[in-house]
């Protein structure tokens, strides 16, 4: 079948009802539209293991606390349905706003909020931002219905949120982390990366030189959590148009800073900055990608960032 453009919950769940009931798989790719190639690879991945693929856009409104933000925010529809079309994508769910939130701009009555993992980071920095996440994909995991559901590692404290959410909620729905999409440079791919000026987007590379240079103290043996921390807001503070938010090794479940990366392998470096008047996170594993020999020892690095 071609793309098929929805506008309405009522016709994307009775769409996606009929799907499953003619016995196919559904993968559903929550995003704000503004494709690009890293949304391109959540497609990609749900079109490999899902019978049916449908694309959400949806530029939330509850998640963004900042008026400039949201006003700001690429709004580039008609080439995000190319691009649906284009890859594979079966349904559009492509909701008005007065179609997610009949009261807007009142808030919905009712209200999602995931605790403990959303809390620091991005939750500290960006107050309510995780609760209007949670809101939108509770929503939309309930339009679409049981389902795998495939959201990028780049927002990985959003990922753990959206795990939470699923797994308390009991909500029938497997969610899915794809690894991060990077520029030759290693800046990580987002909708927000068209904002930034040439001198910005130079700069910008300085997120992952700081991701790399952690991973490096960490194989070179560093194992305070704070030290390897320092080594990130060392990389940045060379970097003048970039202004540092946090920088941090955490537990990679709990989210929480850890003071020991005793165990690399579950440990996540996290890093958020603006640039200009963009703000950008990344992350990546505290032990970059190794390959193993037949004896269990790191042999090559494969890949420095996941
Ligand atoms: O990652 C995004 O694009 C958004 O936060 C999401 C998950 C689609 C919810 O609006």
């Amino acid at each position: 079948m071609g793309v098929e453009v929805l506008e309405t919950a009522a016709h994307c769940r009775a769409l996606l009802d009929g799907e499953r009931a003619a016995g196919r798989t559904v993968g559903l790719v929550p995003t704000m539209g503004a494709l690009h190639a890293g949304h391109v690879s959540l497609l990609a991945r749900a079109r490999a293991e899902c019978d049916v693929v449908a694309v959400s856009i949806f530029v939330n409104p509850l998640q963004f606390g900042d008026p400039e933000d949201i006003a700001h925010y690429p709004r580039t529809l008609e080439h995000d349905l190319v691009v649906c079309a284009e890859k594979g994508a079966d349904v559009v769910f492509a909701p008005p706003v007065a179609e997610m939130y009949p009261s807007w701009p009142e808030a919905p009555a009712t209200a999602v909020t995931v605790g403990g993992v959303s809390e620091a980071w991005e939750g500290a920095s960006r107050p309510g931002h995780f609760d209007g996440v949670a809101n939108v994909v509770a929503k939309l995991f309930s339009i679409a219905g049981p389902c795998r559901a495939y959201f990028g590692e780049k927002d990985f404290q959003q990922l753990a949120v959206v795990r939470r959410l699923a797994a308390d909620l009991v909500l029938p729905v497997e969610v899915v982390g794809c690894p991060t999409v990077r520029e030759a440079d290693g800046l990580a791919l987002s909708s927000r990366n068209v904002r930034l000026s040439p001198e910005e987007r130079r700069a910008a590379a300085v997120l992952f030189r700081a991701l790399s240079a952690a991973q490096a103290s960490v194989t070179g043996g560093l194992r305070s959590g704070c030290a390897v921390a320092q080594v990130m807001r060392d990389a940045v503070a060379l970097e003048p148009l970039v202004r540092l938010d946090y920088a941090a090794a955490v537990d990679a479940e709990s989210l929480a800073e850890v003071d020991e990366v005793s165990d690399p392998s579950s440990v996540r470096l996290l890093i958020a900055a603006v640039v200009g008047r963009v703000r950008l996170i990344d992350n990546a594993p505290a032990l970059a990608e190794t390959e193993l020999s037949e004896h269990g020892r790191p042999v090559r690095h494969l890949e420095r960032i996941g």
